[in-house]
């Protein structure tokens, strides 16, 4: 068998924990590939609601879901993932059979956190507006190789390695004129026990694990967080995370080769919107996008900050495409976008130079904040004026909704084959 993959084509939240909870059932296997607690997933069924940071969405999925692994790419902070996965457990999920750890996977040390805070403050207005989550000083550690990994947890000599890169951490935090938390100790004690539990897991080489299992003919659904455009090679540079959020980020963070990959899940949302700093060429700062912003309930799944809303972007949703060879694409939060006149899509910009084109380009600019150095060339579509968070077959939907649909799917050259018009699980409409 071949493995599938999941992503998010835009700045991240485009509610891939949703369609990965719907999809899951249909798989024998669901996996983290990258990223760790920077990412929120959430999760909506029988009247309840989860937000999963860490732990792969295929935990709650009814029929053959029985394995979910977090991969080698994936960044784990033990405290968080010891308060996620005892919150599971407490809810009756069976946590321990369901899930392996990569022993691959690199640890977030406490000082991570602390080094994330005072990189950001060094930044001043050009700070990334990260989530705090030690994400990028784990991610640099693990390539300048001095990270620590899940698997040295079970070495005798694990304290040692931990104090040497603990102390390597102060020493830089000293060096930028940042010292401890008078709660350091406490953080420190806190993450020692978490390791402990951590370590209660199944531990794995999931490498071997995943390419077996797709010998045997069992399926898999590989789940990316973030987004394409927070991608560290091709998003908004530097206004990035520090992964490949993009497909071949499947392949290192499970250790899959490219011709064992089938499906690509391309998801975006009916609209645009980013968390944090960079430049947003359709970001909207009038009325329609705090309209967005509060009937789409677009605040920060973990951190609950305000989320940047805008139109539909085709000149990055079709780069996203590209770079991801997307073969299905799924389209959230259509029903948001019910109540509105008019549409609005991005379908060229026009650059600094006075020039247009329908290619992303090197950079959207260095802005922190704003449009960027690019002016979106919008076209204009009649909004369908019509709920649909009841429609559940696509013959139901209006033709106002269907023509917006068709174009997008002409511009992006892929076809949508599901729909979400709701955050519940129910919500979905696969097309055929
Ligand atoms: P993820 O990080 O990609 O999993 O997405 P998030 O969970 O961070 O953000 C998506 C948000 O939209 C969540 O609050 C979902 O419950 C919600 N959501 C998902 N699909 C839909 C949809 O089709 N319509 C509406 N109104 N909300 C949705
Ligand atoms: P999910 O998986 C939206 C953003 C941060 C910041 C930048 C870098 O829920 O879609 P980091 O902490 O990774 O160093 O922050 O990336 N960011 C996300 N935005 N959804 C996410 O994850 C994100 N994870 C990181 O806001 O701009
Ligand atoms: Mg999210």
């Amino acid at each position: 068998m071949k493995a599938d993959i999941l992503l998010g084509l835009q700045w991240g939240d485009e509610g891939k924990g949703k369609i990965v909870d719907v999809l899951a059932a249909d798989y024998d296997i669901v996996a983290r590939f990258q990223g760790g607690p920077n990412a929120g997933h959430t999760l909506e069924f029988d009247g309840r609601k989860h937000v999963l940071r860490s732990i792969p969405s295929g935990v709650f999925a009814n029929g053959s879901t029985k394995v979910n692994i977090i991969g080698n790419g994936v960044v784990l902070d033990p405290v968080l993932f010891a308060e996620e996965a005892r919150a599971l457990e407490n809810e009756g999920i069976d946590l321990h059979s369901l899930l392996r750890i990569s022993k691959k996977a690199h640890l977030i040390l406490p000082t991570d956190r602390l080094l994330d805070a005072a990189g950001e403050k060094a930044k001043g207005a050009s700070k990334i507006g990260t989530t705090g989550k030690g994400i990028g000083p784990t991610y640099t550690d693990k390539v300048s190789r001095h990270g620590l990994r899940v698997g040295d947890t079970l070495t005798a000599d694990f304290e040692t390695r931990y104090h040497r890169a603990r102390q390597r951490h102060i020493d830089m935090l000293e060096a930028a004129g940042a010292g401890l938390p008078d709660n350091f100790g406490e953080m420190e004690a806190k993450w020692l026990d978490a390791i402990n539990y951590l370590d209660s897991f199944e531990l794995v080489d999931s490498e071997h694990l995943v390419n077996k299992a797709l010998d045997e003919g069992k399926s898999m659904l590989c789940e990316g967080a973030q987004g394409t455009m927070l991608d560290v090679d091709f998003g908004s540079y530097p206004y990035v995370t520090s992964s490949n959020t993009i497909a071949a980020g499947a392949c290192t963070g499970l250790g899959l080769a490219p011709r064992r990959i089938g499906r690509v899940y391309g998801i975006f949302k009916a609209y645009c919107t980013r968390v944090g700093s960079g430049p947003f060429p359709t970001e909207l700062f009038d009325e329609t996008g705090a309209e967005i912003r509060r009937i789409g309930h677009e605040y920060g799944a973990v951190t609950g900050r305000e989320r940047r809303c805008g139109w539909l972007d085709m000149v990055a949703l079709r780069y996203a495409v590209m770079i991801n060879g997307v073969t299905d694409l799924i389209m959230m939060k259509s029903d948001v976008l019910d109540g509105f006149d008019t549409i609005k899509v991005c379908t060229a910009y026009r650059l600094p130079d006075g020039s247009t084109t329908e290619d992303f380009p090197y950079s959207l600019g260095d802005n922190a904040e704003g449009k960027g150095d690019i002016e979106p060339i919008y076209e204009s579509f009649p909004g369908w004026k019509q709920n649909l968070c009841e429609v559940r077959n696509e013959d139901d939907l209006p033709a106002e909704f269907k023509n917006y649909l068709a174009f997008i799917e002409k511009a992006a050259g892929v076809h949508v084959t599901i729909l979400s018009v709701g955050p519940d699980r129910t919500q979905t409409i696969i097309r055929h």
